[in-house]
Formats: structure tokens, C-alpha cells, sequence
């Protein structure tokens, strides 16, 4: 019997994770450097220590019946030790080694048989000429580990910028992807479990803005064929990676109805915060019932829904406007518990409940909810 869950990372998909389990009643362990972290403000108790703190990550695994990470930025060495030690994990240290480094995960997916962008190793000058006449430009370098929220990333144009950006990037292998020029940008949110039933949400389309994520459309606008074909990709890549947990995988569509993935997430994602207030049983819920080896709830849509992210500006801490906000009734605040409101960081997010479909009119709506949030000192 499964009676506690460890988490390593606290933050907002810890603490969603978290609320989630709380109402089937589990006891939620948080690991996370921060103290209070918006994990471990609604966890059970949180350990206070770096993600690479072996002795703090054994103490997490001796005091949990399973033993799950929020997001892929992790020592792959705090996994394998527990795994070692014969803790519980998932997904397991062999899904996080792929998912955590963008050419092992870009090879994967070739390997699947799956399009992705073009792309390169770039560890020397010689590499990124290579690239450069293989695949042109212009082109994103992205850190191969460590990157998020568009961190690590700098486009270039040509090969004198590249090798500026391969300067700078020190002893830092890199990857080189071209730059798509996609019509709307895509994400699945699947879970698989240990029985290898795998259930998919529907697509969302997502809008980024500066490599972070703004704003979620679901369903996605596009035509069902090309849904149907993004789920399948995303169900055949959980089955092949054998991965236990609920997962995203995030696609380009291009104006020739191509889907090209970008990358996978080994945890459930930004894009699918709507899963709490818009389904059945959220992807949150949906993790859990993977790693704890309960039966996972096939994805129902209550309702069509449109996901903004909250994002600090850095002009202060204080949010205004959300009174006016949640004077409209199909609007779901929910706030992370961070105290300081930096520029780009995640602070909230909320979802606004459709009645009616996704439209110019729905998504102006949205924005303009959005328009009323401002952070001041
Ligand atoms: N090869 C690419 N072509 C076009 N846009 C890209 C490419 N790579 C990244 N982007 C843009 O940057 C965003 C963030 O990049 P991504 O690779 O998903 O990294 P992360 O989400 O881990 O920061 C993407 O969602 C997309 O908008
Ligand atoms: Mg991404």
C-alpha cells in the first residue's frame, strides 16, 4: 500500500501535484532547497536540501512508498541512488536520462520514427560549420542540459553569431536545431502506467512569448486528423520510452500539416493546468494514479478552456486586479505562493471555463481578464 509520495522540486507542479494527492488522502514529502517552497507550503512536510544532497534524497526515499521529481532539471545520480538503494521511482532514472538532454531526446524520437526539427551536436567550431551547411540557418542553440522557459536558448542568424554563442557557452555541449517556422505550436498531455495503458488529452495550443509560455487553447484549433495523429505520436513515445507518470510532449505544426516534436517533459506541464478546473481528473491526479498503480481515468472535457500564465514583471510584489478578475464567473485563480514577483517568473496562472467554443472572441476575452493583473511594490 502506497500511504506517503516523495517529490523532488517544489515548485508549482510540486504544490499542484500536492493538492492533487490530498484529497485521496496521501501524505506528500517535499524535497526542495527552498524553505516554504510553494510545494512544501501545501505538502505534509518538506526536506530542506539541494536536489543533489544524497543523504537528504536517501531520507526522501526511506520515508516514502514512491518517489516522483517534478521536472526534469535533476541530478540523474539522486535517481539512480535510489534506485539503487531499491526505493521506488517514477519515471525511472532511464526516462530522465533521455528526457533531460535534448540531443538524447531529439535521437530517441528519430529513433521512434517520429519527425522532429533538424538538429546537431555542437561541442566544437568544426560541429557548428557542419551544422551550418547542413542545415542552414537561422537556428536556435540551446544548452543540451539545464535549459527551461526558453534558458539556455539564443537564435542565430549566422555563423559568426553561433560561434559568439559557442564562445560564451564555455565547455557546455550544446545542441543546434533549426529555427521552424510553424503555424501554431502543439502539446499532448498523456500518462502511461506500469500495464502500459496510456490515456491522451486532447491537444492544446500553446502561445509562447520570449520562450515562455503564455497562454493554452484547448481543444487546439486544428483539424481532427492532425489531432488524432499528435496524440498517437505522443502515446507511441510514452509506450517506447516505458515511461510510469503522467508526461507531455510539446510538437510544432507547420503550414504542411507537419507535426515536428520539440521536446518531452517527464512529468505532467505547464499546458496542462487546465486539466484541474476543465476534466475529470486532472494530470496531477492522473500521476498519481500511474505511480501508485491505480487504475488512470480515461480524460474527459467538462468544458473548452483557455489557460493564461500569471507571470512576475519585476515592478513588485504586490498582485492588483484580481478582484475585478473573479468578477467574471468562468475564471480559476490560482496562485503559487512565491514571494517574489521577478520578471518572467511563474507566479499563477488562471483558467477561463468556455460555455461556448474557442474563438477570436473567447481568446480577446482572456486577455483582457489578463490586461487587469499588474504587480506593483
Ligand atoms: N527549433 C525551434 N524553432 C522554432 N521555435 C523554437 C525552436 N526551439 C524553441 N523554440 C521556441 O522556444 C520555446 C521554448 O523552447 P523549448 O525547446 O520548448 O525549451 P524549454 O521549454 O525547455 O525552455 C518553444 O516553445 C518555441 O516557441
Ligand atoms: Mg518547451
Amino acid at each position: 500500500m502506497i500511504h506517503t509520495i516523495g517529490v523532488i522540486g517544489g515548485g508549482q507542479l510540486g504544490r499542484m501535484f500536492a493538492l492533487g494527492a490530498k484529497p485521496m488522502g496521501y501524505d506528500v514529502i517535499v524535497l526542495d532547497p527552498q524553505e516554504r517552497s510553494p510545494g512544501g507550503q501545501v505538502a505534509d512536510d518538506q526536506i530542506v536540501a539541494a536536489y543533489d544532497d544524497i543523504a537528504a534524497i536517501e531520507e526522501l526515499g526511506r520515508r516514502s512508498d514512491v518517489v516522483t521529481y517534478e521536472f526534469e532539471n535533476i541530478a540523474i545520480d539522486s535517481v539512480r541512488h535510489l534506485e539503487k538503494l531499491g526505493y521506488r521511482v517514477a519515471p525511472s532514472s532511464d526516462v530522465l536520462r533521455v528526457t533531460q538532454n535534448r540531443l538524447l531526446e531529439k535521437r530517441f524520437v528519430r529513433d521512434c520514427a517520429i519527425p522532429t526539427t533538424g538538429f546537431a551536436s555542437i561541442n566544437t567550431e568544426a560541429d557548428l560549420e557542419r551544422a551550418a551547411e547542413e542545415l542552414g540557418f537561422p537556428g536556435v542553440l540551446k544548452t543540451s542540459e539545464g535549459g527551461y522557459d526558453g534558458k539556455g536558448q539564443w537564435r542565430v542568424y549566422d555563423l559568426s553569431e553561433a560561434r559568439a554563442v559557442l564562445a560564451e557557452a564555455g565547455a557546455a555541449p550544446l545542441i543546434y536545431e533549426r529555427l521552424v517556422m510553424f503555424e501554431r505550436e502543439l502539446s499532448v498531455i498523456a500518462t502511461r502506467d506500469a500495464k502500459n495503458e496510456i490515456v491522451t488529452y486532447p491537444v492544446c495550443e500553446n502561445e509562447h512569448r520570449d520562450g515562455i509560455l503564455a497562454m493554452t487553447i484547448v481543444p487546439a484549433r486544428i483539424p481532427d486528423e492532425i489531432a488524432a495523429r499528435a496524440q498517437m505520436m505522443a502515446a507511441k513515445l510514452g509506450d517506447r520510452l516505458g515511461i510510469v507518470g503522467t508526461y507531455c510532449v510539446e510538437f510544432f505544426l507547420t503550414a504542411a500539416s507537419e507535426l515536428l516534436v520539440n521536446e518531452i517533459a517527464p512529468r505532467p506541464h505547464n499546458s496542462g493546468h487546465y486539466t484541474i478546473d476543465a476534466t475529470r481528473c486532472s494530470q496531477y491526479e492522473q500521476h498519481l494514479r500511474a505511480i501508485c498503480a491505480l487504475p488512470l481515468s480515461p480524460p474527459h472535457l467538462f468544458s473548452n478552456a483557455i489557460m493564461m500564465n500569471v507571470l512576475g514583471t519585476g515592478t513588485g510584489d504586490r498582485l492588483h486586479g484580481t478582484s475585478e478578475l473573479l468578477a467574471d464567473p468562468s475564471i480559476v485563480l490560482h496562485l503559487y505562493g512565491k514571494k517574489h514577483a521577478v520578471k518572467g517568473r511563474k507566479m499563477g496562472h488562471f483558467t477561463m471555463l468556455l460555455d461556448g467554443p474557442v474563438d477570436d472572441t473567447s481568446i480577446a476575452r482572456a486577455k483582457a481578464a489578463h490586461a487587469m493583473l499588474r504587480w506593483t511594490k
